[in-house]
């Protein structure tokens, strides 16, 4: 974290007599770290720009570990302490239920506060002007495989699903649902190419348009035309190769006969294939694509999501 010498340094003229106690505030403050960044920023300082950055996303994932109940600052070696003896897989496992719950808890945060977003967008902006263009794209990437869909307007785009959604909300294939496809699908997706984008879009359309909670052959077609006019509305956020495979997942979510090599494709059906769970069904594993979907450790953490 900044020192206070560096913040005096760095601070705009009118800071630089203030008390000690002041200048902390500021370095304890979003805003006021922001303001900090933007102000080294337009000054040329691009490095010192980038650190204060990097102090706000600390406070940042802290308020969100905090609000969400876990530890953040877990460390790899705390991980390697707590699998010592088991094997490779093992460690990895909880390396990516280490970065899953932070993952959750930083996009939950987010639904209240878009500051991260701004945040990673800003860091990558002065990657850009500092000619970093490997930097600056991890961070685009950051901001668009872990949490693009999320960093931009989910609310808006729930609540137009909500308000168009004929059925009850609360009901087999209402919002909880949604919900639970999408982490589902995020979870299948570690370690792949799968498009997170597209699966947390999918989770959230594929069943809006359904007129009831049975057998609804035409509810993926309307599906996948609302997928449409909500792009065409701004609401998602996607490129259109990532709408053609939104389109693609929604249209054939329920017809069991249809196949894919689609990676992306894959997790969205399978995602949604494994919330059967809520309903007392067994998936059967002849019409999950993925071998992940088939391990027990999934079927777990399903069923942990449905609280069973
Ligand atoms: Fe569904």
């Amino acid at each position: 974290m900044l020192t206070l010498e560096e913040a005096r340094k760095y601070l705009p003229d009118e800071y630089k007599d203030k008390p000690d106690e002041e200048v902390r505030k500021i370095m304890d403050d979003i805003q006021g770290l922001t303001e900090l960044a933007e102000f080294c920023e337009k000054n040329g300082k691009l490095r010192e720009a980038i650190r204060i950055y990097n102090d706000a996303l600390v406070v940042l994932y802290e308020r969100a570990s905090a609000e969400a109940n876990i530890k953040v600052t877990t460390t790899t070696s705390d991980i390697c302490k707590k699998t010592k003896g088991l094997s490779r897989n093992r460690f990895n496992e909880a390396m990516d239920d280490h970065y899953d719950s932070i993952h959750n808890a930083i996009r939950d945060y987010h639904l209240k506060d878009g500051t991260i977003f701004k945040v990673f967008q800003k860091m990558g902006d002065i990657y850009s002007r500092m000619a970093r263009p490997l930097k600056a794209e991890r961070l685009y990437k950051n901001v668009k495989t872990l949490n693009c869909f999320w960093m931009s307007q989910p609310n808006k785009l729930i609540e137009e699903l909500k308000q168009g959604f004929k059925l009850d909300i609360d009901g087999d294939h209402g919002i909880a649902h949604w919900w639970r496809v999408e982490k589902i699908g995020i979870y299948l997706s570690r370690g792949t190419e799968a498009d997170k984008s597209v699966i947390a879009e999918f989770a959230f359309i594929h069943d809006s348009c359904r007129e009831n909670d049975y057998d609804d052959p035409g509810h993926g077609e309307r599906a996948a035309a609302y997928a449409v006019e909500l792009h065409g509305k701004g609401l998602t956020p996607i490129d259109d190769h990532e709408l053609e495979q939104l389109v693609t997942a929604c249209k054939n979510h329920s017809d069991q006969d249809y196949k894919t090599d689609d990676i992306t494709i894959q997790i969205c059906l399978d995602a949604d294939r494994l919330d059967l769970y809520r309903l007392g069904e067994i998936p059967d594993d002849k019409f999950l694509f993925t071998e992940v979907a088939k391990k027990r450790e999934t079927r777990d953490f399903v069923l942990k999501l449905l609280g069973k």
